[in-house]
């Protein structure tokens, strides 16, 4: 939100509602200026000599284009301390969007490659997610990401490596680079990660066809499509997606910043519920893409004008696509249902 503007009606009925966030990369709400405090403190030394220039290098024709400067960004994460400031930083931001649950991945070997313990990376978000409770009354819980651009042999080791925290572990994922890296090459992993109790979410459709999304699906048996915009090419795929009540995490302003879409008032959003798809709205990575949670839900909105039924029918999704238990989902949806009556 652009601080100077005031806020409209429509933003007060945005934050208001009850929603959760299920698309959100911890490393990707490293803002830049936490970015050079930490650089500061760990003694990292950043290419950029400040916010400013680092910020103008967020101009991204593709995927791997920010994958690159996203990656070299997390070397400044360094203690649990820098792991607990940068979730806590996101929870606190989220909390103020109206954010009432969490679902964050992390990519443990962007943290591992560089000799940085997996207790280290997850003790600190841990402990960020229990300050959040306490702060925020805010529910949390971690998706563990396997990067695909590496074998399935290194998400096995990552796999692993959890055992001790599998209690605390909700999801596994699959982010990072898709083209050329189709679900299939995660088969096993995703299987031995389900056989362990895990929820699984993988990332498809948002530079791959159509046939990853399925593959997704059929391969990995997900239980939430990450994007998934590219399904929508197929109108059987479509279909099935409807027919089964899969969750779709789309995130707006990423789509825009990675070219997905060529404009924000080209967005599928609507197209998406039209079909009957229960589509969420989520930020990704919004320190990288220019916007949190209610910033993704008011681009879509203004551009594609959609109505405040439709914005609860999207928040609804995210409540009822997350993976708390039942009664937690059903006190949430009760309070979005309060919220609408007197706000919609
Ligand atoms: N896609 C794939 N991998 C990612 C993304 C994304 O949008 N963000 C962080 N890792
Ligand atoms: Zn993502």
């Amino acid at each position: 939100m652009p601080g100077q503007m005031a806020m409209t009606d429509l933003d007060h009925f945005i934050i208001g509602l009850p929603k959760a966030e299920l698309h959100l990369h911890i490393e990707g709400s490293l803002e830049p200026e936490l970015m050079f405090a930490l650089a500061r403190r760990n003694g990292v030394a950043l290419p950029y000599p400040d916010v400013e220039a680092l910020r103008a290098a967020y101009a991204f024709s593709n995927l791997q284009d920010f994958l690159d400067i996203y990656y070299a960004g997390a070397a400044v994460l360094r203690t649990s301390a820098d792991f607990h400031d940068l979730a806590l930083a996101y929870f606190d931001r989220a909390a103020a969007d109206g954010v009432v649950h969490a679902e964050i991945m992390f990519d443990p070997q962007t943290h591992t490659a560089r000799g940085i313990a997996f207790a280290t990376v997850i003790e600190g978000l841990l402990s960020a997610m229990a300050a959040a409770q306490a702060r925020h009354g805010m529910t949390s819980c971690l998706i563990m990401s396997f990067l695909r651009h590496l074998t399935e042999d290194d998400a096995f080791a990552t796999l692993a490596e959890a055992q001790p925290w599998l209690d605390r572990i909700t999801a596994v994922g699959l982010d990072s680079s898709e083209l050329g890296h189709p679900p299939e090459k995660f088969a096993r992993v995703f299987a031995a990660a389900r056989g362990a109790g895990l929820k699984c979410v993988a990332h498809a459709g948002e530079e791959g066809p159509p046939a990853y999304v399925s593959g997704a699906l059929d391969a990995l048996r997900v239980d939430r499509i990450d994007h998934g915009n590219r399904a929508l090419e197929d109108s059987a795929l479509v279909e099935r997606l409807a027919a089964s009540g899969m969750v779709l995490t789309v995130c707006p302003l990423s789509n825009l910043r990675l070219c997905v879409i060529s404009a924000m008032d080209r967005h599928p959003i609507d197209r998406m519920l039209a079909a009957g798809l229960r589509a969420t709205v989520n930020s990704d990575d919004p320190a990288y893409f220019g916007g949190y949670i209610a910033d993704n839900y008011r681009a879509v909105a203004a551009a594609r004008g959609l109505s405040r039924a439709d914005l609860a029918q999207i928040a609804r999704n995210s409540l009822t696509g997350s993976f708390l238990p039942a009664d937690r989902i059903a006190e949430l949806g009760a309070r979005l249902d309060a919220f609408v009556l007197r706000h919609g």
